[in-house]
């Protein structure tokens, strides 16, 4: 969602912040804008509604000020419309406190009340304005210093923030404070910055801190320090860690689309995920996993939160998990789970699954868990992300950045995690004999060169994708395993497209949905499970007696012809773990029909990249 960046130091700021920007747009954004301070000027603010373009635009490509420190933001509206008054930095009137923020201040309306009636106004609807204003407030109430102001902010706004301030008398400063949104400042050789992602920062270092829930502190030109809630200096106890990621991994090199690229990158994500934990000796290695034997013996259940393609990711676990170690697994929502009263059982584990490990809901269902006395475990792609932080025990899928908006990789390497975990389960319990272990294993492990040839039919589903250009509507139907994926290629269809695109059980087709069926309504039916392909046929042929449009995808060597107008066949796999290549084309389709339509894949409207917001 929305993103922040923070420089102080040697080199010109505005440049630093408008590419920090820049590499944050993948998150989702509506509007942006900048503060930029050159030592002890005044400071200068610019935004701008839509494209980040308009912004650099308005500054002259990052050549209109000198600067030494300043903020920078992407907006993704909540409070108020993506105008250019309601983008932030926001400031105070006489701008003593200028700011920007993540997250959503819950209490933002009691907080303006009362502003209000100590004599403020307000030019914006944003609850970031709110934020802002108080921390001025208690600056010139107590007459103390930022991080006290800070504090005091912090102790009476309910929500989640991240948030980085400049203040009129702290030159070549900035500021920073967070509770539940993403936040690491970082120390380069020319200054210091701070961002709410490592891609803002990755250009000019890999040494960041990752910043806790309710520590504040603030960047200088050469030092940063920390401070707890009682204002006391934690700097001492705060861990450098470098990150382990090359600065090309984020660039497009010889793509046009970021989606494209990671599509592309399967099978090199899928095989360093199963390297991480496949030893030489074939022995599934979950070395941050201190879950013992007993634990295990005594699992009665297992529970799976996510959301969005996660949780079809969780889907198809599930399948997995139960087929192999007999052990049953709820998979749910974890964006519903909080709503109900569930009596969660002492005796099972969570896994909860996020490519960006900062989605709240997941983040919720995951604490919800805990309360119960329940161990966690996520399967997270960002390291040092709120999930993962938070987990008891952490199994990281290794796609690299993932920065189209639409996930694939990191929904590929979650199927890996699962099916390892599964494997680890079920030979941990004795579910399977070796021999079947070993099978598998070689299975798993043939994976990626698998995927590496469905990738290579995108000239088939490159033309097939034509005839979606136009349509309205399009239906996913399948069994099982296939229904889980149904789910996943619905929905990569409707977000980059816009076509309105529904995924149903096969067998609930006849409960309703076949009412919509009629001449030439599209019905990509997805069948790779030998016990079930017969069902799927029939319903198949159901939708084709109605004239239905069926696209068929398949293992080679099914019969699918016949009930079928258009086939995409995959490789033979073991049906257990043909999720793997059948949501390849599906990725693809809804890639090539996006372009087709005209739409940005990297970049579909309102969606974020990642949703910190419930
Ligand atoms: C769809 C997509 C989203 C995410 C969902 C969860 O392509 O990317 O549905 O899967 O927002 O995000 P994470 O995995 O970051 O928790």
């Amino acid at each position: 969602m929305c993103g922040i960046v923070g420089y102080v130091g040697k080199e010109e700021a505005l440049p630093i912040l408008l590419h920090g920007l820049k590499r944050l747009e993948y998150r989702g954004y509506d509007s942006s804008g900048i503060s930029i301070r050159n030592h002890d000027e005044d400071p200068v603010i610019v935004k701008a509604e839509g494209k980040l373009e308009n912004l650099i635009e308005k500054t002259n490509d990052g050549l209109l000020f000198h600067s030494n420190s300043g903020i920078g933001h992407t907006r993704w509206a909540t409070h108020g419309c993506p105008t250019e008054t309601n983008a932030h930095p926001h400031h105070s009137d006489d701008y003593n406190v200028i700011g920007v923020h993540n997250g959503i201040i819950e209490n933002y309306q009691e907080l303006k009340d009362k502003l209000i009636r100590h004599g403020y106004t307000f030019y914006s609807e944003t609850d970031t304005e709110v934020l802002i204003k108080l921390v001025d407030y208690y600056c010139k109430k107590y007459k103390q210093g930022p991080i006290d102001a800070i504090n005091k902010t912090v102790v009476r706004a309910r929500g989640s923030y991240a948030i980085a301030l400049m203040c009129k008398n702290y030159p070549n400063q900035v500021w920073f404070a967070k509770k539940g949104s993403p936040l690491i400042v970082a120390k380069g050789e020319d200054g210091c910055y701070l961002a709410s992602d490592v891609p803002a920062i990755l250009k000019y270092t890999k040494n960041v801190y990752y910043v806790d829930d309710f520590e504040c502190g603030v960047i200088t030109g050469d030092e940063v320090k920390f401070f707890d809630l009682n204002g006391d200096d934690i700097t001492d106890k705060k861990v450098l860690t470098e990150i382990d990621l090359p600065q090309d991994s984020i660039e497009l090199k010889d793509y046009s689309y970021y989606m494209e690229k990671e599509i592309a990158e399967q099978p090199r994500a899928i095989k360093d995920t199963i390297d991480k934990y496949l030893t030489d000796e074939n022995k599934i290695d979950f070395p941050s996993l201190g879950i013992t034997q007993e634990f295990l013996n005594n699992l009665d259940e297992i529970y799976i939160f996510a959301c969005g393609s996660a949780y079809h990711a969780g889907v198809v676990g599930q399948h997995v998990i139960e087929d192999l170690a007999g052990v049953n697994v709820r998979v749910e929502l974890a964006s519903e789970f909080k709503y109900r009263n569930y009596k969660m059982n002492p005796r099972s584990l969570a896994i909860v699954i996020s490519q960006s490990g900062e989605t709240k809901d997941t983040y919720e269902a995951m604490i919800k868990a805990k309360k119960y006395g329940i161990k966690t475990l996520a399967i997270c792609n960002v390291k040092g992300s709120t999930i993962a932080r938070d987990a008891d025990y952490n199994c990281y899928t290794y796609a690299g950045p993932e920065i189209a908006v639409a996930t694939t990789k990191a929904y590929s390497c979650q199927l890996i995690v699962l099916y390892l975990f599964a494997l680890f389960l079920a030979r941990t319990k004795y579910a399977i004999d070796k021999e079947k272990y070993y099978e598998l294993i070689d299975e798993v492990k043939e994976i990626p060169a698998k995927v590496t040839k469905t990738i290579e039919c995108r000239k088939q589903v490159q033309k097939l994708s034509a005839r979606f250009t136009e349509k309205t509507n399009v239906f996913f139907i399948g069994r099982g395993i296939d229904y889980a994926v149904c789910m996943e290629g619905s929905l990569k269809l409707k977000e980059i497209t816009y076509i309105n695109s529904n995924a149903y059980a096969a067998g609930e087709l006849k409960h309703g949905t076949i009412s919509l069926i009629e001449k030439g309504v599209a019905v990509i039916s997805i069948a790779t499970q030998p016990d079930l392909l017969d069902k799927t046929v029939s319903n198949m042929v159901e939708v084709k007696a109605r004239d239905g449009s069926v696209v068929a995808l398949t293992t080679k060597g099914n019969d699918v012809e016949g009930a079928s107008k258009y086939q995409i066949y995959i490789p033979d796999i073991n049906p257990i773990f043909a999720a793997s290549l059948a949501v390849i084309p599906l990725q693809q389709l809804a890639f090539y029909t996006s372009l087709n339509r005209g739409i940005n894949p990297d970049k579909p409207r309102n969606l974020a990249k990642s949703v910190t917001v419930e």
